[in-house]
């Protein structure tokens, strides 16, 4: 599927590198946007485009963590309680931020609209309570802009279904 409905996009990839092998990164990415994870069947792909064996591109997808080997929600939020984080009252705020949602760490709404997880340093230590949403900062938080956070995240994820 990636290679024909990509396939520009591919083509430009390929371009910037001088073997097939090192666009396996971009390339994921490509996949993560298509499929929403890196699904086995984006492994196959990826690796089938490079060249490669699909053991490799899954060893790369699994030492990253920005890219997803589950299924997440809509809104992947990470959030930071490494110990400066942790300090700045991470913790607290994380345990609310779950119980707020219903869930537990590491699981999905039952709507599918957030993923919550914990993570390490995301190099935003002196701005905690912070967390990563599909890749864009928000940092420190409160409970009342996360909340404020969630419910626009939960309207815009309404509006996007036509609901
Ligand atoms: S410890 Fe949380 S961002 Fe660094």
């Amino acid at each position: 599927m990636l290679a024909e409905k990509y396939q520009e996009r591919i083509e430009k990839i390929f371009a910037k590198y001088p073997d097939k092998r090192s666009a396996i990164m971009p390339l994921l990415y490509v996949a993560q946007e298509a499929y929403g994870w890196i699904s086995p069947e984006a492994i196959n792909e990826v690796a089938a485009l490079c060249q490669i064996d699909p053991t490799q591109v899954k060893s790369i997808a699994g030492f990253y963590t920005m890219f997803r080997e589950t299924p997440k929600g809509k809104y992947w939020l990470q959030v930071c309680n490494d110990l400066p984080c942790a300090l700045r009252g991470a913790d607290q705020f994380y345990q609310e931020l779950l119980d707020y949602l219903g869930i537990k760490d590491g699981e999905t709404t039952a709507d599918g609209v957030f993923t919550v997880e914990h993570v390490m340093c995301l190099a935003a230590c002196d701005k905690a309570p912070m967390l990563q949403c599909n890749f864009h900062f928000h940092e420190n938080l409160t409970m009342e802009t996360m909340k404020a956070l969630i419910e626009q995240w939960r309207a815009e994820a309404k509006a996007a279904q036509g609901k």
